[in-house]
């Protein structure tokens, strides 16, 4: 996973919890980086979870808490470094289709080894839009918790809810967002 995300993660937790609760993070972890991160560097998929594990843990939230309260804040911070392109979706039905079809490309183009998140689309009426999330990460909470973000950001009220997940024992994870109000 990319760096930014760790350092992104380090920002989220100092906001919410204060730095000391990152250092007893990173020393309760014992990870191979130290904790280290920088943006343009890539580390292990495993700190994150290693790291998400331990808030959960000492916070008392579930994954799905833990990743839909990062995935929210987060957003803002995955526009400021987006490719110019992502500014021009004012819609979140178009966004998501912009992410597939040309800001996670992009993000792929400058950072080869980043692992993006493939979105399918499946069927979209005037109100909602559904997708197959496909990830070897299978981080469908985090993903739903980015659209929250994207909602706030466009300004639009939606109710998010996953038709089939993985974590749930279906086969395979679809992300339902639909219009409200
Ligand atoms: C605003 C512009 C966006 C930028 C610049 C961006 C960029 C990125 C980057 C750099 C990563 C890390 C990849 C890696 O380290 O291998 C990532 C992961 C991810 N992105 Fe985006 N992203 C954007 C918007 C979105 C939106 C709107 C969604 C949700 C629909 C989304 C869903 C995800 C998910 C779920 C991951 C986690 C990795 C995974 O599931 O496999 N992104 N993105």
């Amino acid at each position: 996973m990319k760096g930014i995300i760790f350092v992104k993660l380090n920002q989220f937790v100092d906001e919410l919890w204060g730095d000391e609760f990152w250092d007893e993070l990173l020393q309760d972890a014992e990870l191979p980086s130290d904790g280290i991160y920088t943006s343009v560097a890539t580390y292990d998929d495993a700190e994150l979870f290693t790291l998400v594990g331990l808030i959960m843990e000492k916070k008392g939230l579930t994954g799905q808490q833990a990743q839909m309260a990062f995935g929210q804040w987060m957003f803002k911070q995955l526009l400021e470094a987006a490719p110019p392109e992502a500014h021009k979706f004012t819609d979140v039905f178009s966004f998501l289709y912009g992410v597939q079809d040309v800001i996670h490309v992009e993000v792929k183009k400058l950072n080869p080894e980043a692992i993006l998140p493939e979105f399918e689309f499946i069927e979209e009426t005037e109100n909602s839009l559904s997708f197959h999330y496909l990830s070897p990460r299978k981080m469908c909470y985090f993903c739903e918790g980015i659209i929250e973000g994207l909602a706030d950001h466009t300004g639009q009220k939606v109710a998010i809810e996953q038709t089939e997940c993985e974590h749930e024992g279906d086969a395979r994870c679809v992300i339902k967002v639909t219009k409200v109000g």
